[in-house]
């Protein structure tokens, strides 16, 4: 299928309080934001006409740009709202929805404090993260050599659009080279993320994952970790070095992009697509969408 560039869609961008048409949804190349970084955005799904954890996803998007230095214009509820808006407004109902927030074009340089901070929310219809084809293997992940910084580094609570200048680095070459994504290490060699996505393993029945103390702890992060101990699985948050890999048995990914992503293999690591696996999967896939899930129940 031809790629439909994103700036020659058709529908509506609410931009700065207003739906506006999607090609007038600009701004000037003198803006802050493109050349320092001062953006940070969101990555919502919608399923059914509904955004999970809507709320959740502008109180992190409001908690973002604080960490940056500035103040969203507007209200959580505002964001909440305009959200719900702009999905309807395109007519969608399984959609990914993503917020941005920049500094302006008032001033250039390091100092800004005069930019007006404008919001954009756009949303468009997107299907699997992931080739659904890798769904019964697992994805293979490559390992990157940029490593998730430490916290005195970059503002790493922050879904900071600067901190994916590595992950496009690490994603592009793991792509390059037959990959679909790549496994971060952290700023100690600790194991953290993919690109866009957090990280699970299972060993003996019990789940493991990195402490998120310098990279996101991701919305579906947590709602899988609550899915598992429904389940009475047990979960470790803890440090994990590269090396264990080698013991673990079952690997996913989580994320509002990914959902639970299985993983097959990294680098030189190879795990199989088991049973807990595929219980949070479908957990997760009756949680997000739950009349399908009733209906199939009853
Ligand atoms: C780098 C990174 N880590 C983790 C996540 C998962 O976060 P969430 O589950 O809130 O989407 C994302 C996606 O937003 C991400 O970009």
């Amino acid at each position: 299928m031809a790629l439909v560039p994103y700036d020659q869609r058709d529908g509506a961008i609410w931009m700065n309080g207003e739906l506006i048409p999607w090609g007038d949804a600009k701004l000037h190349v003198l803006s802050h934001g493109l050349h320092y970084a001062s953006c940070v955005f969101e990555g919502e799904r919608a399923y059914n006409g509904e955004i999970f954890k809507l709320t959740e996803h502008s109180e992190r998007l409001a908690e973002s740009a604080r960490v940056l230095g500035f103040e969203l214009p507007y209200s959580v509820e505002e964001i909440d709202q305009a959200c719900r808006d702009v999905l309807k407004a395109n007519d969608l109902v399984d959609a990914y929805v993503r917020p941005v927030a920049w500094r302006g074009s008032e001033q250039m340089g390091v100092s800004a404090q005069q930019t007006r901070i404008n919001v954009a929310i756009a949303a468009w219809d997107w299907g699997k993260y992931f080739d659904p084809a890798a769904m019964e293997t697992g994805i293979r992940l490559a390992m990157a050599e940029y490593c998730r910084p430490d916290p005195r580094t970059a503002p790493a609570k922050s879904k900071a659009s600067g901190l994916y200048m590595i992950c496009t680095l690490e994603k592009h070459k793991a792509e390059a080279a037959g990959y679909a994504d790549a496994l971060m290490l952290d700023w100690r060699g600790r194991v953290a993320e993919a690109t866009g996505a957090n990280i699970f393993f299972l060993k003996d029945g019990v789940l493991h994952t990195p402490t998120p103390d310098c990279f996101l702890d991701g919305i579906t992060r947590r709602t899988v970790m609550d899915l598992a101990r429904k389940r009475g699985i047990e979960i470790v948050e803890r440090v994990i070095m590269p090396e264990e890999m080698e013991g673990f048995e079952e690997c996913f990914l989580t994320g509002t992009a990914a959902e639970v992503t299985p993983v097959g293999e990294i680098g030189p690591y190879s795990f199989h697509v088991g049973e807990v696996t595929r219980t949070l999967m479908a957990d997760y896939s009756a949680l997000v969408r739950p009349a399908e899930a009733l209906a199939q129940a009853g």
